[in-house]
């Protein structure tokens, strides 16, 4: 989706634009070659380190600035960079676009270490930024069967969350989870895979650990208003999502700045006292964004033929009125 997002993004020379999920840095060179300036934010130090080999022809012109932090941050990191440029040469910057593509790097699945795929035997780790907060296996290992349970449900969509949960505890009385192949048998000898089976039966298990493991959906319920605040007016919001969850989470959020009108005040879902709340809303009566995209963007069958992953992509768009 890289030539879509370019053109949603809506490229002017000069102009600055944030990507929340550098990964790899593909989207950030694109921008960068349409002659737009980038603040490139990414969880995994890695990423950093790869972005700012790769690109350091743009580090060095001051078009390029790159930080590691969660994209919740993204209003500290933009007032970072404001001020560096500013140093640099005295003027104040705007932003005019933020990306967001969320989800997994190709790196972090191939990088063994890691432990994101259970396709690869590894510790079972799944941090984006592996120096900071618990891993998958200390969710495997320390949680009851019921918090088990619950989280292959809600973050994974699981059907079999309970004999899964069940079958994970009964193992550990006898020794700690450690690592990737470990729990796809453990799964495997609930869930065996029958030949219609499209997917592995561990798949939305290690989709739900990555989840809880980065609290991704409470990142990105925190970042969208933090990105449309940093926004300068008619400036974009572009998000491609890879599961429901997610895009659920963004559709309702572009949703309350569109069409306020349809925001009621007893609506649950725009409540922020439950553990799975919504962005923050603030009430307003008059629009404050326009729907670009009025249905998500999917890829063509074309890209999806190449790139399976893009299969699941849900692009959104929205420009701030
Ligand atoms: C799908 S990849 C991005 C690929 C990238 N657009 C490219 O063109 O190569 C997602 C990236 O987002 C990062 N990420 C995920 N959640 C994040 C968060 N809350 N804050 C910052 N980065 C995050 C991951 O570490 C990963 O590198």
């Amino acid at each position: 989706m890289l030539k879509e997002t370019l053109e949603y993004l809506n490229i002017h020379e000069g102009e600055w634009f944030v990507d929340c999920n550098l990964g790899g840095g593909g989207h950030t060179e694109g921008i960068l070659k349409a002659g737009g300036n980038v603040l490139g934010v990414d969880l995994d130090p890695d990423a950093i380190k790869e972005v700012s080999k790769n690109l350091k022809e743009y580090i060095d012109k001051h078009r390029l600035i790159l930080k590691q932090t969660n994209f919740v941050n993204i209003d500290s990191a933009v007032a970072e960079a404001v001020l560096t440029m500013k140093q640099f040469n005295n003027e104040t910057i705007a932003i005019s676009g933020v990306l967001f593509d969320l989800g997994v790097s190709t790196h972090q699945l191939e990088e063994t270490e890691r432990g994101f795929s259970f396709n690869k035997d590894a510790p079972l780790d799944m941090r984006m930024d592996p120096s900071k907060g618990a891993s998958a296996k200390d969710l495997v290992n320390g949680l009851y069967e019921k918090e088990l349970a619950e989280l292959f449900l809600k973050l994974g969509e699981e059907n079999w969350s309970k004999p899964i949960a069940k079958k994970i505890v009964q193992y550990r009385e006898r020794k700690q989870i450690e690592t990737t192949n470990e729990l796809a048998s453990i799964i495997l000898s609930v869930r065996r895979r029958s030949p219609s089976d499209r997917t592995h039966p561990a798949t939305r298990i290690f989709q739900a650990l990555r989840i809880a493991v980065n609290d991704e959906l409470n990142s990105l319920k925190g970042a969208l208003p933090n990105a449309f605040e940093v926004l300068k007016p008619g400036g974009r919001i572009v998000v491609i999502s890879f599961h429901s969850l997610e895009d659920r989470i963004v559709k309702q959020y572009f949703n309350s700045l569109c069409h306020p009108e349809l925001v009621s005040e007893s609506s649950t879902e725009f409540k922020n006292t439950e553990a799975w709340k919504m962005p923050k809303q603030v009430r307003h009566d008059k629009p404050l964004a326009k729907l670009i995209t009025d249905k998500p963007f999917e890829t063509t069958e074309e890209e999806a033929n190449w790139n399976p992953r893009s299969r699941s992509a849900k692009l959104r768009v929205i420009e701030k009125l």
